[in-house]
């Protein structure tokens, strides 16, 4: 009979692509059945974030509650992030846990799972050419990781730390994983890294070396693949080139994720985001101006030590021009391992919480204008997931979620859609015969 594996996914993209690369790592050995009952499963896997600090808080209990349930022989390791920024000490405070292993060894999940309180957490391991075996839970859009680790110093983030220095996947391999994707069926690819557009930096080999504008090119001449999604990039490497690619290739998905973070020029500085309020801005109308109907998404802190009213305002100042689609804003974390953790001036929790109230209730404010507009639209989705009640859901090429009447013969199909219904969220539509 096949073992159950329980596998709970927190935090980015990132970490959901390793828990399908563990998945399918796993499987080499045994047949394994997913399970969303922790109870009846033969292995526990709690794949962590430790980019915020509640998580992290809730781990430990869910550890134990985990461990108090679990039948007496299912082993429970832990993974991800939290897992390469505590190590050992993991263990330590929870020994109910058999292994413990770090976001940059996930390659490693076999060798952790047959000895006793392994602990794999090094983050100068190198994954950049490891062939993965193959799961996807989705096999309609393929995540496709084109680099690991980040090189950047943001001196709010942990990411770093957990996934050590970045490296670039040879444009031959990601190629290779998108072609045999694509041929079994994924129209669609979602290219994955910390920071995307600094692909090609470093490499582990001297094979396949190009930049993330050519590495855009190359993918988009794959056989049978129509659309292209990237997350995340950063606004400091979006030269010219860059934008025009993205403008031009039709099968880039015309929706881009821009992290502000900070509206603040001064504020961007001690962030150490090497980029001005004014250059981001330019980003953003230089993307309007090449391609009109693209969305903008981006990511927002606030409450950043040192942050002033001033500061938050020219935050607001950007929300108010750029309109952004797609807002994740969340209240300064301070992080260990992290520079600003011991900055001085940290600002009042019930200040930040204000003011993530005020930004949030724009934002919503301004997505509820943009979600009424698109009433009698017209968009191309791409149906990837069936609903109940006879529905199906799918991704217009701007990123919007869109719900229409159907079966499966829709799944896997690109098609017109005129939406009839709007709302904050989603939207409904009936597709057109085409
Ligand atoms: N506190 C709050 N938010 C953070 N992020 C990263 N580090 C922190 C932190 N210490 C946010 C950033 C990043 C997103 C993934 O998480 O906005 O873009
Ligand atoms: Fe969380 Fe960042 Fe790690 Fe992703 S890379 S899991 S967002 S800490």
């Amino acid at each position: 009979m096949a073992k159950k594996l329980f596998i709970e996914t927190l935090g980015c993209a990132m970490n959901v692509r390793d828990s399908e690369h563990m998945i399918a790592e796993l499987s080499k050995e045994e047949h394994y059945e997913l399970t969303e009952h922790s109870h009846e499963a033969d292995l526990i896997i709690i794949n962590t974030c430790s980019v915020r600090e509640k998580p992290v808080a809730k781990l430990f209990s869910e550890i134990g509650i985990f461990s108090k349930n679990k039948k007496p022989n299912t082993k429970i390791g832990v993974c991800g992030c939290t897992a390469s920024h505590l190590g050992a000490e993991i263990i330590k405070r929870a020994p109910s846990v058999d292994f413990v292993l770090g976001a940059r060894n996930v390659s490693k999940i076999n060798q952790v799972l047959h000895t006793k309180h392994a602990v794999e957490v090094s983050t100068d391991y190198d994954e950049s050419l490891y062939d993965f075996a193959e799961y996807r839970s989705n096999p309609l859009k393929a995540m496709v990781n084109i680099s690991i680790g980040c090189d950047k110093q943001c001196t709010f983030c942990i990411v770093p730390a957990t996934r050590g220095d970045e490296i670039s996947i040879p444009s031959a391999l990601i190629v290779r994983e998108i072609t045999k994707a694509a041929a079994q069926g994924a129209k669609e690819v979602m290219l994955l890294g910390q920071n995307v557009n600094n692909y090609g930096r470093r490499f582990s080999t001297t094979d396949g070396v190009c930049d993330f504008t050519q590495l855009l090119g190359k993918v988009s001449e794959t056989e049978g693949l129509e659309r292209i999604r990237f997350t995340s990039p950063h606004p400091l490497h979006m030269d010219d080139l860059f934008l025009e690619t993205f403008a031009s290739n039709p099968k880039i998905c015309k929706q881009i994720h821009i992290p502000l973070q900070s509206g603040s020029t001064r504020l961007l500085k001690i962030m150490k985001r090497g980029y001005t309020k004014e250059w981001f801005l330019d980003r953003c109308r230089k993307v309007r101006l090449l391609c009109p109907e693209a969305t903008i998404s981006t990511d927002i802190i606030v409450g950043f030590p040192g942050e002033s009213d001033e500061d938050f305002e020219e935050t607001m100042e950007v929300l108010e021009e750029v309109r952004f689609e797609q807002m994740f804003s969340f209240k300064y974390s301070p992080r260990p391992l992290t520079p600003a953790a011991d900055y001085p001036d940290q600002v009042d929790p019930m200040i930040a919480a204000e003011r993530l109230t005020r930004l949030q209730t724009r934002h919503t404010q301004i997505l509820d204008e943009i979600m009424d507009a698109q009433l009698g639209q017209e968009h191309y989705v791409y149906f990837d997931e069936l609903k109940p009640y006879g529905r199906v859901a799918g991704r217009s090429d701007d990123g919007k979620l869109v719900f229409a009447e159907g079966s499966e013969e829709l799944l896997g199909q690109i098609k017109k859609v005129r939406i009839t219904k709007t709302s904050r969220g989603a939207l409904d539509g009936i597709v057109l015969e085409s």
